[in-house]
């Protein structure tokens, strides 16, 4: 029977997962700091965990919080933020629990078009001339679900634009140490530390099951946002904090990411190397790290249809219409690399090929 190919959820490969070292940590963690991680603590988070990231990313501990991974962290940013009828920004596409989250906060999400080196900013001055967002929640870095990377020169415009009009920058970084190749960019934080409240995850470092993600912000903004985290759990999850921060403190942050880099840049490879075999004309994004490459259909397909036809070929894709929050899409189509191997990209694009014509 033919093998099923899932071009379709964004999550890391199964065989990247640390588990022999994780499991060390656990047992190091719990014998030696047992009643810290299974108490209820502070809920801006583990303390040695924070210590160690504000020490990673140079800040003071006070602008450090870690909760249950950075979705639920862009929640409690949502419930400190926002009232219905908020207007808030987001690229147009980005990420689809993003707008689920900022809707069901009953925001009015304005999209700004992306192109292939980050925002549109003549779209965004436009946008501006009619209404000042809450907040602009962008991923400057191997973006999801496009792969686009904010360019430097455009960093520079959206910080010199947050100033200006007064709105708060929300820089959600997952993916941006996964680079493998070409020359990373500063983040917002450091163009703007003053304007940015930018977060990120263990998620595509150790592994999702460790919902670990954190922000890093003004001591104010991140006081707010834990006393939401704690109406909220209480605590996070302290004995997932611990474990990653055992694992942190070992030093095995570096030498993963180098093994992470190893088993994904042949995978990006193959995706870039099937596309120019299999679809040599299709318009698509060619990042230099990250999980996603994006393809735009040819004129007259929809995604829509093309995933239906897929479907019968065994091969799974996602709908594009969802990662666009005021419509648009209809060509869009998001292909994740990470957790496929070489040759299941290969004959993933040749079905999707096949599925186009
Ligand atoms: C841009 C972006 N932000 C946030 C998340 C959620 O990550 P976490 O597992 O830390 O909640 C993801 C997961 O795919 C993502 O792509």
């Amino acid at each position: 029977m033919m093998q099923t190919i899932n071009f379709t959820r964004g999550v890391p490969a199964n065989e990247s997962f640390p588990i022999d070292d994780l499991a060390e940590a656990a047992g190091t963690i719990l014998k030696s700091k047992g009643p810290a991680v299974l108490q209820y603590g502070p809920a801006l988070g583990f303390l040695p965990l924070r210590e160690w990231l504000a020490g990673w990313q140079g800040v003071g501990v006070d602008r450090v919080l870690i909760g249950n991974g950075s979705l639920q962290l862009i929640e409690f940013l949502c419930l400190q933020m926002l009232k219905p009828g908020d207007v808030v920004f987001t690229e147009a596409p980005t990420y689809d629990r993003t707008i689920g989250l900022l809707r069901r906060h009953q925001a009015t999400v304005v999209g700004i078009p992306i192109d292939a080196d980050g925002p549109n900013i003549e779209a965004l001055e436009r946008a501006l001339a009619a209404r000042v967002p809450k907040f602009f929640y962008v991923i400057p870095d191997f973006q999801n679900p496009s792969g686009s990377t904010c360019s430097l020169a455009k960093r520079r415009r959206l910080v010199e634009l947050a100033a200006r009009h007064e709105f708060l920058l929300v820089e959600d970084a997952p993916y941006r140490l996964l680079r493998y190749r070409g020359k990373e960019e500063p983040t917002l934080l450091e163009l703007a530390p003053e304007r940015t409240l930018h977060m990120s995850s263990f998620t595509k470092l150790i592994a999702p099951g460790v919902r670990t993600g954190f922000m890093i912000g003004q001591p104010a903004l991140i006081a707010q946002l834990a006393k939401v985290a704690e109406d909220t759990y209480i605590s996070p999850g302290y004995v997932a904090q611990g474990i990653t921060y055992e694992w942190c403190r070992r030093g095995l942050l570096p030498p993963q990411i180098e093994r992470l880099k190893a088993l994904y840049a042949p995978r990006l490879d193959a995706c870039l190397a099937a596309l120019e075999r299999h679809m040599p004309n299709v318009q698509a994004t060619r990042p230099d790290g990250g999980f996603f490459i994006s393809i735009t259909l040819p004129e007259g397909t929809t995604t829509t249809a093309v995933r239906a036809k897929a479907a019968t070929q065994g091969l799974n894709l996602t709908e594009g219409l969802a990662f666009f929050p005021e419509g648009g899409g209809e060509r869009f189509l998001r292909l994740p690399f990470c957790a496929l191997s070489p040759s299941e990209i290969d004959e993933g694009i040749r079905r999707l090929a096949d599925s186009v014509r």
